[in-house]
């Protein structure tokens, strides 16, 4: 049996679109292993997941079993998350990185860990998900040519990601339909400033001007319209001691980052989105530094 835990992650983290994310303590456990034949599949969900060939983890086995040229008998599948689903916090990427390694595992470990990211990013259509499950940390993705250069840097220093989840959903592909396809030249610089901003600043290991640093013209302004009380809850992030807030991926996810310094940052969230119509909850977890964990039992 492979067991493998992958971390949740929050992508974009305002300007880096499709490019910047970053893994947090909150994680997709799963048990895999091999049977005589025959699919099934065991999950803790509350939210919907299907239990039969279209299930995400066993497509990621599929994609890499297909890749390697391996013939495989049956499957069961045992899925423990704690990651909400289609909620901007990367559920999807957790199970493709974690179906991928286990079926790297049981076909003979025949990818690096380098094709595996490949074969995810080809799978979910971008990397800034994708490659901080799989290597942890705060990591820079692009990707070429079916090829991503990535690099994962450990953070340290006592930052914390809190976020901010609904009880409503938002679905990455359908939220992508609504953005343009061209850009402006001052809005891509506006971006490309910002997100060079960022990434010196969290390798810094500093927190100042990170409010400036997750500003964004591509994509949150056009998300937050489906979004109700987006302004509000960035606002008020920011009022109970934010370094920075942004949209978390595609949404409906609101991120903050909160440095040690922070006190009661999810007491004071808390209580201020029990004021709001719709159902949200404020987390507070670790930076995850680690990334996707295997282990052959
Ligand atoms: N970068 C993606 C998007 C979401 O903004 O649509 C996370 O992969």
């Amino acid at each position: 049996m492979v067991y493998v835990r992958v971390p949740a992650t929050s992508a974009n983290m305002g300007p880096g679109f499709d490019s910047l994310g970053i893994a947090l303590g909150l994680y997709n456990t799963l048990k895999i292993s091999e049977t005589d034949s025959g699919l099934e599949i065991y999950n803790n969900s509350r939210d919907f997941i299907p239990n039969n060939d279209k299930n995400m983890v066993y497509r990621a086995i599929c994609r890499v079993f297909d890749e390697v040229g391996y013939t495989k008998k049956g499957l069961k599948i045992v899925q423990n998350s704690d990651i909400p689903v289609t909620r901007g916090l990367g559920s999807s990427s957790a199970c493709i990185i974690g179906g991928m390694l286990a079926a790297n595992a049981l076909s003979g470990r025949r990818l690096s860990y380098g094709d595996i990211l490949d074969l995810a990013v080809s799978m979910e259509g971008h990397p800034d998900n994708v490659t901080p499950a799989l290597f942890g940390g705060f990591c820079v993705a692009a990707e070429e040519n079916g090829h991503t250069t990535y690099v994962s840097n450990k953070i340290t220093g006592g930052m914390k990601i809190a976020v901010m989840v609904p009880d409503f959903y938002v679905s990455t592909k359908t939220s992508r339909v609504s953005l343009p396809e061209y850009v402006t030249l001052e809005n891509a610089s506006y971006n490309i400033s910002r997100a060079a901003l960022l990434t010196s600043i969290l390798l810094s290991g500093k927190t100042q001007n990170l409010r400036t640093a997750v500003g964004d013209k591509l994509h949150q302004d056009i998300r937050k319209t489906n979004i109700p009380h987006y302004d509000e809850i960035i606002e008020k992030a920011y009022d109970s001691g934010a370094c920075a807030a942004y949209l978390s991926g595609s949404g409906p996810t609101i991120a903050a980052m909160i440095s040690d310094k922070c006190v009661n940052f999810k007491s004071r969230m808390s209580e201020f989105l029990l004021t709001l119509d719709k159902k949200w909850k404020c987390m507070v977890y670790p930076i995850d530094n680690v990334g996707a964990i295997l282990k052959v039992i």
